[in-house]
């Protein structure tokens, strides 16, 4: 029985293989080879891609998916090791992983980070629970990376660039009022950086950069292929030679429950926010966000509605490679 938590426990062959069934099954009539299976998806968090191409994929392969909402329609939960349960939680997680490994076939969780602590957040303890106690396999749909997006920006990297081995993709933080997850970002660095490309991380300051673990998986993965993973501070600079731009917002690490403290510095930096402009220095760049999208705050209309944009086909794309995940995982095939 294998997870699938994070890429960083997968080569890039292991990908490879599952890209190439979900280019299988997006191309072919709907294949049912999960009858029979289900799957329980956990959602902590708000979802719209995420949740309905989970469920729709699980019944276009002719199995069942039961959506769960801890302290909304099912009990909230405790994750403490040898707690005393006399607040809100009703159960914990041992009970409800084993309980559910009883009933289904695959457990999905979305849990995002507290955003008080990064130090405790990138222990990412919710998922890292459900797979100690579960006795089938756990997805990740969403912690503090997000490697069904990194599979869809995957697929759609292939279809619209034939390769992406020696290809530049611009990571960019782009302004938004909140502090939002580092997840995105992170996948996208490790997976560009899987598949070869060389990597280019835009943000305002160094309290931006990424967490060490995937700076550092990247620029391994990076080195190993000879490519590059780069850090600049300078938008033109950095727009410059880029064959992909994909945006996101996320808080800075080092100011995780201190938000006043981050506010000036991410309001110095509205000037990120995605545009023609800024496009304009790239020999035609493609463009993508993992969505949803705040139109103007994040990126320009003129960008989303350009025909380089690629981020409603990377939305299609979260359908097929999830499907293709399931297959995998529930139905036999190549994990
Ligand atoms: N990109 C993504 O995961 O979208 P949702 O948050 O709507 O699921």
């Amino acid at each position: 029985m294998r997870h699938f938590l994070s890429t960083l426990d997968y080569t890039r062959a292991e990908l490879e293989l599952l890209l190439a069934t979900a280019r299988r099954l997006k191309a072919g009539p709907h294949a049912q080879t999960l009858g029979g299976k289900s799957i329980a998806l956990v959602f902590f968090n708000p979802s719209l891609r995420t949740r309905t191409s989970f469920e729709l994929g699980m019944h276009q392969l002719g199995g069942k998916a039961i959506v769960l909402e801890p302290g909304k329609g099912a009990w909230p939960i405790e994750f403490d090791e040898g707690a005393i349960m006399d607040g809100e939680p009703e159960e914990h997680v041992r009970e409800v992983a084993q309980v559910l490994s009883r009933y289904v076939d695959a457990i999905a969780v979305r849990a995002f980070p507290k955003f008080q602590r990064w130090e405790d957040d990138r222990e990412d303890r919710v998922i890292q629970s459900f797979a100690k106690y579960a006795s089938v396999p756990v997805i990740n749909m969403e912690t503090i990376t997000h490697p069904c997006q990194e599979l869809a920006l995957a697929m759609t990297l292939q279809e619209r660039l034939g390769g992406t081995d020696g290809k530049k993709l611009l990571l960019t933080w782009t302004y938004h009022p909140r502090p939002l997850n580092t997840a995105v970002a992170n996948s996208a660095l490790i997976i560009a950086a899987k598949l070869g490309m060389d990597v280019t991380l835009l943000c305002p300051s160094e309290e931006y950069v990424l967490d060490r673990r995937y700076m550092e998986a990247a620029q391994g993965y990076a080195a190993a292929q000879g490519r590059s993973v780069t850090v600049s501070h300078d938008i033109a600079s950095a727009y410059r030679g880029a064959d992909v731009v994909y945006a996101k917002s996320w808080g800075a690490l080092p100011y995780f429950g201190r938000w006043a403290d981050e506010r000036p510095m991410r309001e110095r930096s509205r000037n990120f926010m995605v545009d023609a402009e800024k496009m304009a220095l790239t020999p035609n760049a493609l463009f993508s966000h993992c969505l949803p999208v705040r139109r103007n705050v994040k990126v320009s209309d003129e960008v989303l509605d350009s025909p380089r944009a690629m981020h409603i086909d990377e939305a299609e794309n979260r359908l097929h490679v999830q499907k293709a995940l399931l297959d995998s995982l529930l139905g036999g095939g190549t994990l």
